[in-house]
């Protein structure tokens, strides 16, 4: 069936960024627009699409819920055996996006993912509701499955087996930590000549042309609409 959308159009004019307001920081003006998203009323502010490559260079997109910023690194937990998973194992570049419609706004992120450390891991994991922790033993995250009812047959099974005790993280599943080297912002304007900015990531190089912990430097540039 064919179908036609080019009548719809929005006007975005609810903000507008400039060099002057925004931070030096990436990290600070993402955690500035994040608030905002949180404060919104926005259905799932902390959203995001994650793009992975696959070997033969075939990107693939999916939605995943950012769970926090630490030490400079974005955090996501995932099955490490799904789709994404296998990929991100394979291939550790990776895209995140962020789009707010409430504000207009939306946040690219590029960079490399790690898997977070068993510790870490199991930490997120403990505080996931009950039924997740069991949902995340049992699901071959991406695999197929003759039926919905397999599913609910191996939870039911995995629950009653697990009684009374406490329910610990399979193996492949876990999080990973996103180190950016890239950011854009971008917030609509009218007539479509929207604000963007990008942070690129300049590690400064220190005499002996060895680099230094904490002295990246991120490059602020405006880009055209
Ligand atoms: C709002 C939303 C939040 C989601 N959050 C997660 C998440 O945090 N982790 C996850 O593994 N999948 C999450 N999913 C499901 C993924 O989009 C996806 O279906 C799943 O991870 C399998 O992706 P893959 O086959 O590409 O690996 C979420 C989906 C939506 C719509």
């Amino acid at each position: 069936m064919d179908s036609q959308f080019s009548d719809i159009r929005k006007e975005y004019k609810k903000g507008k960024l400039t060099r002057n307001t925004i931070s030096e920081n990436p990290f600070e003006q993402f955690a500035r627009w994040l608030n905002d998203a949180l404060h919104c009323g926005e259905n799932e502010p902390t959203a995001m699409i994650v793009a992975t490559v696959s070997p033969d260079g075939r990107p693939s997109t999916r939605t995943v819920l950012l769970k926090g910023v630490e030490n400079g690194k974005l955090i996501f937990f995932t099955n490490y055996e799904s789709r994404k998973g296998r990929q991100l194992t394979a291939n550790p570049y990776i895209s995140l996006s962020f789009v707010w419609h409430k504000l207009e706004r939306q946040v690219h992120i590029e960079g490399k993912a790690e898997k977070c450390t068993p510790q870490e891991s199991d930490a997120y994991f403990s505080t996931r509701p009950y039924k997740s922790r069991i949902g995340a033993r049992i699901s071959p995250q991406s695999h197929v499955i003759s039926s919905r009812m397999e599913i609910i047959r191996a939870f039911v099974k995995e629950a009653a087996r697990l009684t009374g005790q406490t329910v610990p993280r399979p193996d492949n599943w876990g999080g990973f930590a996103v180190t950016p080297t890239r950011f854009e912002f971008w917030q609509g304007r009218e007539s479509r000549l929207h604000d963007r900015f990008q942070y690129t990531l300049h590690e400064e190089k220190s005499v002996s042309g060895l680099s230094c912990p904490n002295s990246e430097k991120w490059e602020i540039n405006r880009l055209a609409p």
